[in-house]
């Protein structure tokens, strides 16, 4: 009985962490990596991992969390900017978010 408790529990905490937590947001990949330093040399796979991170957590606290695929990757910047604000994040974080969001749409 209380081992049923126990996996019920277990199973609702996965089910909650993949809705809440980016269920369907791409991990970073080394092919996200080698595109985002095309682009930006001092872009790295930590860098893309914090832009990740902050999004997942900083991006669905007024909205449903947009996915990377909802935007044109040339959109991204100037809605992470706007949203950053909002998100306080200091433009460091911007540029790691919006960075994130345009390599993990064409991963
Ligand atoms: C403090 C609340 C708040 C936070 C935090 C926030 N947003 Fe928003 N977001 C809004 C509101 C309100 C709107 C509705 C449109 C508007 O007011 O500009 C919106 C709209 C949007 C839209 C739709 C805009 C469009 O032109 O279609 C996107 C995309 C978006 N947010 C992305 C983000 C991202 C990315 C982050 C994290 C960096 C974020 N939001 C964090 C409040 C927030």
């Amino acid at each position: 009985m209380r081992r049923d408790v126990v996996a019920a529990a277990a199973i609702a905490l996965i089910v909650v962490q993949m809705a809440g937590c980016g269920g369907a947001v791409p991990r970073v990949s080394s092919g996200m990596v080698a595109s985002a330093r095309e682009r930006w040399p001092d872009a790295s796979e930590a860098s893309l991992g914090r832009g990740r991170d902050l999004y997942t957590r900083r991006c669905n606290t007024c909205h449903a969390l947009p996915l990377p695929g909802e935007h044109p990757a040339e959109e991204w910047p100037a809605i992470v900017r706007s949203m950053g604000k909002r998100s306080k994040l200091d433009s460091a974080a911007q540029d790691d978010v919006a960075r994130f969001l345009m390599v993990a749409r064409q991963p």
